[in-house]
């Protein structure tokens, strides 16, 4: 396949100065990864430190070890864009290119199809690219499993050129945020799996291993088909919700639109038939914690496992109290009213945190989605349209909205619910998973349960693969908060085994 065959002097060299901060790098843009693509955005940036072509730089790493970065920007289960360092205008900071740049590694950002692939959209998620806009081909080639078979395929591309590409493709590192994380989780968990090979033929992709080395995940919102039900287990009882939507304009800029009420007696009751499914499918994942105790719910959603996930946000709000890092580090991200001296359910003695009233913490950081809060019976939520297809415009992903579907849909195929979930490959012992997982999900983010990431995090562990995993105070939905200490993981991890 000689058309996709890197070409290492197809580059441009640049300079970009941003708040101080000086990068010099070479720029590959809009690579093609696979042979026939069915969107525009299936093309890949890589970026490497121009110091490597030099001698006598002081980076840790030389041209042939740095590791490759590999940052997604999708969010929402939204197209995402190839991105390039520069200011992340959302957040109003220099993003991750940028700083992966500036700490050398190989930077590789592959744009990925989404659902809304093929139309317009004034959508906007945590985790995109804003000022990006689809363009309108009229074709829906972006849903399920779209988003993974493109990042395996820029993958695969990356590992078939390893004698001619910068950096090592046997140090992958992906990343994302939400949606973005959840796709950053099924390319660590889904390595070399058989079961996407028809739509990676289909868009032409080389034939390799696509198995990486590491996955950094912040709030991925994965495991959709249990997420309804982890959701309620959480929030039952809780009636009003809150959340705030972002609207793209024509300009580019996002704007905030509310969206706030209470839940009519026909959500209430979907919430308690919801919260009752939860202690079944937990019960039957036969999760461990650390000293191999059983995790485990009674039929009211009491048990150990509930105390386990109370314990990772109890060890959470402790470090904050003795350290404020969150206050200190991140204060313009924190939820208002977060702040550690202010949390009332918090029992807090002789300089720590010792116990915590979990659903008066619940109450605090409150319900942010409406019962069912991800297969909506009328498939209004964005997770429907991703299990559509060119055919169909979306599906349930639930036998419970499934059956108390109010526009009478289709469900979507097991065998493709099962491709977009990390962990119906860790379950099954699939032996692609990557070693190394990094997951972060904020104490304040209610986009998802917070049992969600901590299964994923525990049938990781149980399985014995290697963890790193909090929930940091006060965070909302949102991620790359901590660039240092993304950064100290991955060399922990690469510069150990040079
Ligand atoms: C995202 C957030 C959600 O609440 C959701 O249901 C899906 C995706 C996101 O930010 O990517």
């Amino acid at each position: 396949m000689e058309e996709l065959r890197f070409d290492p002097d197809r580059y441009e060299v640049r300079k970009l100065e941003l708040e101080g901060k000086k990068i010099v790098y070479r720029e590959y843009k809009d690579i093609l990864y696979c042979r026939n693509p069915l969107d525009p955005i299936q093309k890949m940036n890589l970026f490497v430190p121009e110091a490597y072509y030099q001698e006598g730089h002081d980076l840790p790493y030389d041209l042939h070890t740095a590791p490759i970065f590999m940052s997604n920007t999708v969010g929402g289960y939204m197209p995402g864009p190839a991105d390039e360092p520069g200011i992340d205008s959302h957040k109003g900071s220099l993003n991750l290119i940028f700083l992966a740049l500036e700490h050398g590694y190989v930077v590789a950002s592959a744009g990925v199809r989404g659902r809304t692939s093929g139309k317009k959209t004034t959508e906007f998620f945590e985790g995109s690219k804003e000022g990006i806009l689809n363009e309108e081909t009229g074709r829906m080639v972006g849903r399920a499993p779209a988003f993974i078979v493109d990042l395996k395929a820029a993958i695969r591309y990356l590992r078939y050129n390893k004698d001619l590409i910068p950096g090592d493709p046997e140090k992958i590192i992906t990343n994302g945020t939400s949606a973005g994380g959840a796709l950053s989780a099924l390319a660590g968990a889904s390595g070399n799996s058989p079961d996407y090979d028809t739509y990676l033929k289909q868009i032409g992709a080389v034939e390799e291993r696509d198995e990486i080395f590491a996955a950094s995940c912040y709030c991925p919102i994965h495991n959709l088909e249990h997420a309804d039900s982890a959701y309620e287990w959480q929030f039952c009882g809780l009636n009003d919700y809150h959340r705030t939507k972002h609207q793209r304009l024509d300009d580019g800029s996002i704007i905030r639109v509310p969206d706030e009420g209470m839940m009519n007696d026909k959500q209430i009751e979907v919430s308690k038939q919801l919260k009752k499914l939860f202690p079944s499918y937990l019960n039957s994942l036969d999760l461990h914690n650390l000293n191999g105790k059983a995790l485990e719910l009674d039929e009211n959603g009491e048990g150990s496992f509930k105390d386990y996930v109370k314990s990772y946000v109890l060890a959470s709000a402790d470090k904050e109290y003795r350290t404020l890092d969150t206050q200190k580090k991140m204060s313009g991200l924190m939820v208002q009213g977060s702040e550690i001296e202010n949390q009332d359910y918090l029992l807090i003695e002789k300089g720590r945190v010792r116990d915590l009233d979990f659903e008066r913490y619940v109450r605090k950081i409150s319900r942010m989605k409406a019962a069912p809060a991800f297969d909506a019976l009328d498939l209004s939520c964005p997770e429907n349209e991703e299990f559509g297809d060119e055919r169909v415009d979306g599906r349930h992903f639930t036998k419970f909205s499934h059956e108390h579907s109010t526009v009478n849909a289709e469900m979507a195929d097991q065998k493709m619910i099962d491709r977009m979930n990390p962990l119906s490959f860790i379950l099954k012992d699939h032996n692609g998973i990557c070693k190394n997982w990094r997951i972060r999900h904020g104490a304040f983010d209610r986009d998802t349960s917070l049992a969600i990431p901590v299964i994923l995090a525990t049938a990781l562990r149980n399985k014995g693969y290697d963890v790193d995993f909090c929930l940091p105070w006060g965070l909302p939905h949102s991620g790359e908060y901590d660039p240092e200490e993304l950064f100290a993981w991955i060399d922990g991890l690469c510069l150990k085994s040079q």
